[in-house]
């Protein structure tokens, strides 16, 4: 191995990208290999001994091909998965290059003091208090984990209970509540952390919105109980959002933390217009966890979480090591977060942010919420086609009619929409009814991407009506 090595293999590591980036749009938008075949190529035993680097890149590139499920495509609609902007892409690239571990100040102080400016940045493009404190995560799992590894910390303290040095064991009891709709990975980190026993899960509205005299009911019932709440902005369904504002005062009355779960959702704060009408009073929460891979179009992985309250976030991550050098006028990324030895995940976060400025973050927001629009103005009226959502964001859900029933025909037509290759969207399950889920999330989708994608959806929807008909009058004429 010599260091000669880099300039043969970045040189065609690069030759490589660009040629996946330029065939995107030819691609099936699927994997197109089996897991055998994927083995059958990069697997085998372990070499006894080095390989020729190049022949390995070479090897790792033809082998994972077609393996590859091409979410920058402009019609990837499948699960929330945004794009990557180029400059985010070669930003990201220069971390692996850099390969900064950003533990303390001394070992990264770029990373230090980049983190610092993309935490004012987003503090000011969502409108947050100013001293809302910022760590970069792995995914907004993780953010929701550390958000309410901090409410936790914080409500148990108010009563005079210290988490870290006390345990839960014996702890007062914590009251839940969340949204009907709250996602798995809120649920997951609730678990996690010991509060997993009696979450309350409020009723919600066909919008996923909290109803109000849930809350209300449910809030009278905890009393003087230690209280978290968790809203959500961004079901990812129906895309629907709480009443944000109102739901922070009602919590607050009740002495209680709301922390909001914006995944993708949180973004409507970025744009002028989506703001007052979705999202006004965001800034009265607790806590937040969102996401830079979803909607601001980063590789991944790229998560964050935001506290209000900056002491209350250090209060709950008891420090650590003294052979950690942490001169206090700095900032540390290990006093925000969990991990210790990290990439430098921010340097994509920043290179997005500052190549975008306001206007730019706001244009891809409004930009997938029109084509969202456009794609349920497509389908509205189609025969046997029904929007089940509003669509007030990026999120459509779909139900066809068809020989099968609903929920058989709308799975069906979701497979022959996925198996085409030409366009691809998740099924999901919704009220316990199967549907379609299409999410415009990715910068590079183009209005015309979304009327191909239309266009291909419906001839699914006819091809498998044909076939349903077809295998229904054989079948008759069988019996
Ligand atoms: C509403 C919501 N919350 C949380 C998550 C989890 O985010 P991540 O996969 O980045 O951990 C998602 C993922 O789609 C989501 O839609």
């Amino acid at each position: 191995m010599t260091k000669l090595e880099f300039e043969t293999l970045l040189p065609a590591a690069a030759d490589h990208a660009l040629a996946y980036l330029r065939g995107l749009p030819d691609r099936p938008v699927r994997a197109t290999a089996t897991d055998a075949e994927l083995r059958q190529f990069l697997g085998g035993r372990l070499p006894d001994g080095p390989s020729d680097p190049e022949q390995v890149l070479q090897q790792l590139v033809t082998g994972v091909d077609r393996g590859l499920v091409p979410t920058g495509h402009g019609e990837y609609f499948g699960y929330v998965v945004g794009g990557t902007l180029p400059v985010a892409m070669a930003a990201d690239w220069l971390t692996a290059t850099w390969d900064q571990n950003c533990i303390v100040h001394d070992i990264s102080p770029a990373t230090a003091v980049v983190e610092e400016i993309c935490a004012e940045w987003l503090i000011d493009i969502f409108g947050l208090p100013r001293a809302t404190s910022v760590a970069f995560v792995p995914a907004c799992t993780h953010a929701e984990l550390l958000c309410l590894t901090v409410a936790r910390h914080h409500v148990l303290a108010a009563r005079g209970w210290d988490v870290a040095t006390q345990g839960m064991q014996g702890a007062p009891e914590i009251r839940v509540l969340v949204n009907g709709a709250t996602h798995a990975a809120v649920i997951r980190s609730l678990q996690v952390l010991g509060l997993g026993g009696g979450i309350h899960h409020l009723e919600i509205d066909d919008q996923s919105r909290i109803v109000p005299a849930a809350l209300r009911a449910a809030l009278d019932e905890v009393g003087d109980a230690p209280l978290i709440v968790c809203g959500l902005v961004g079901d990812i369904n129906t895309g629907g959002i709480d009443v944000v504002g109102d739901l922070a005062d009602r919590v607050h009355d009740a002495g209680g933390w709301l922390h909001l779960d914006g995944a993708f959702g949180m973004w409507a704060a970025a744009s002028p217009t989506l703001r007052p009408q979705l999202v006004d009073g965001i800034e009265r929460a607790d806590s937040w966890a969102t996401d830079a891979h979803k909607w601001l179009n980063t590789p991944y992985d790229g998560g964050v979480a935001m506290i209000a309250d900056r002491d209350a976030h250090l209060a709950a991550l008891p420090l650590l090591a003294e052979y950690l050098n942490m001169q206090p006028e700095h900032r540390h990324p290990v006093e925000w977060g969990m991990e210790v030895s990290r990439r430098s995940r921010v340097f994509p976060i920043w290179a997005a942010l500052r190549s975008l400025g306001r206007s730019g973050i706001a244009d891809i927001i409004d930009g997938c919420c029109r084509n969202a629009r456009r794609f349920a103005d497509r389908l509205t009226g189609q025969p046997g086609v029904e929007i089940l959502n509003e669509v007030t964001l990026n999120q459509v859900l779909v139900r066809f009619d068809g020989p099968g029933g609903r929920d058989e025909h709308t799975r069906l037509v979701a497979e022959e929409f996925q198996a085409r290759g030409e366009g691809w969207a998740a099924i999901s399950r919704w009220n316990g009814r199967i549907v379609l889920r299409l999410c415009l999330i990715n910068w590079a989708t183009t209005a015309a991407d979304v009327d191909a994608a239309a266009t291909s959806l419906l001839a699914c929807h006819r091809a498998v009506v044909t076939a349903g008909n077809g295998t229904a009058a054989d079948a008759g004429a069988a019996r």
